[in-house]
């Protein structure tokens, strides 16, 4: 991805993993259905001090080209039906959506050393239930919603301070979307 003497190597660079007699056997394993294994390792997340958000997850992304992109979302609730999360259906990963309904997404839990990664394709969940997760937010996470218009360069600070900023999306309301990913 990069060459030239700038180069950093980092291929010294490891911590120490734990031995055989702590690594992770398949009959750990609390269910073979994965939603109720996610549960379990969700929960174990959850109760873990050491992590901030266990709901961050990474999601990937892709334009109809196949051009990947991924970021960091919340997961706002699971079940057998798949994974929610909310975000604006016009930022780049909604406009990806929208041409390309598939994503995967990524759980890191460094602490307990745990990863998951689902994949499977993701449709829009009904108006209503968006609309009653915005009305479900703090008031300040509701202006930020309605007047950011994710994804797109802001020139300076300055400019979010500006009335003329805050005004031009009224309708993104309507905008601040869920999606569900079912998994596959
Ligand atoms: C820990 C964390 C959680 C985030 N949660 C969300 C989220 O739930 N929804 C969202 O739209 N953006 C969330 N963001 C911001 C996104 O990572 C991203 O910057 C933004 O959605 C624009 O992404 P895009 O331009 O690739 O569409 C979060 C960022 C971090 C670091």
């Amino acid at each position: 991805m990069f060459a030239g003497s700038t180069a950093m190597d980092l291929s010294g660079m490891r911590k120490k993993y734990k031995g055989d007699e702590e690594c992770f056997e398949e009959n750990q394993l609390v269910s073979l259905d994965p939603i109720k294994q996610f549960g379990d390792w969700f929960d174990q997340a959850t109760k873990c001090p050491e992590i901030g958000e266990p709901n961050a997850m990474c999601i990937a992304t892709s334009t109809k080209e196949g051009r990947p992109s991924a970021r960091m979302v919340l997961l706002k609730g699971y079940s057998d039906e798949g994974f929610r999360f909310f975000t604006n259906y016009e930022s780049r990963k909604g406009g990806e959506l929208e041409s390309n309904p598939y994503a995967c997404l990524c759980f890191y839990w460094e602490p307990i050393n745990r990863q998951i990664r689902i994949e499977g394709n993701v449709e829009r969940i009904p108006y209503q239930s968006s609309c009653d997760y915005f009305h479900s937010r703090p008031k300040s996470s509701q202006i930020g919603a309605i007047v950011s218009r994710q994804s797109t360069a802001v020139p300076d600070r300055n400019m979010i301070q500006t009335p003329s900023w805050c005004h031009y999306t009224p309708y993104s309301v309507l905008l601040v979307c869920s999606y569900i990913m079912e998994y596959l």
